[in-house]
């Protein structure tokens, strides 16, 4: 079975996006499909100064990335772009494997990948950005069915995220066709004449 990371860029204790990250849970969990959740919360911000060797909290997460298949981000939006702790550790990930070749292969090179958001507006802006970030930097970005969550008026005012029945349709769907990607993928790995 593909090795599947939900990665939630927010640190705030059960906010908006921890609660979006629990319902992707559960959508993959119906479709038969295990995920675990990238636990990175408690790195350094990135210097080049200890790229290599990296701190052991980083060490651990690359780890974790190169065992991984693709990776599912949920984030917050700050400003129209991701938050700032998500950034940074998307840097430290776009480094080369091999210290020796900076134009080598990364350790998230090639991971299938996509962004969804729980914001204002569904959080386009941050899909966007984050979309062509992750591109950028080599992944195979999945955004047929992308969709988000809008933050409702009383949500704000609760803290509890509404899901309607048509963003729980569009979540469906934007997870389904993630999985195709990744199952593409895996077929094409195990049968490279596809
Ligand atoms: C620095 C900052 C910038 C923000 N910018 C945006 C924004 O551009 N769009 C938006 O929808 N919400 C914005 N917000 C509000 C967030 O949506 C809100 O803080 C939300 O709770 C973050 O998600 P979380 O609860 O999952 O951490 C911003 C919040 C902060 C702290």
């Amino acid at each position: 079975m593909a090795n599947i990371l939900l990665i939630n860029g927010s640190t705030h204790k059960n906010g908006f996006n921890s609660q979006l990250l629990q319902h992707i849970k559960t959508i993959f969990n119906e479709l038969n499909q295990e995920v675990k959740e990238l636990e990175w919360q408690n790195i350094p911000i990135f210097s080049q100064d200890n790229d290599y060797p990296p701190p052991p909290s980083v060490e651990r997460v690359r780890r974790d990335i190169i065992a991984s298949d693709a990776l599912f981000f949920i984030t917050p939006e700050y400003n129209g772009f991701s938050p700032g702790g998500l950034k940074n550790l998307i840097d430290w990930l776009s480094r080369s494997i091999n210290p020796k070749n900076s134009r080598g292969e990364s350790f998230i090179h090639n991971r299938i990948t996509a962004v969804t958001s729980a914001a204002a507006g569904g959080g386009v802006a941050v899909r966007h950005t984050m979309e062509q970030l992750l591109t950028f930097i080599r992944t195979q970005v999945v955004n047929e069915h992308s969709c988000g969550v809008t933050i409702k008026e009383q949500d704000w005012a609760n803290g509890t995220l509404t899901i309607t029945d048509d963003e729980k349709i569009g979540l469906q769907r934007f997870v389904q066709s993630f999985l195709n990607a990744v199952k593409a993928k895996e077929a094409e790995r195990f049968n490279p004449m596809l």
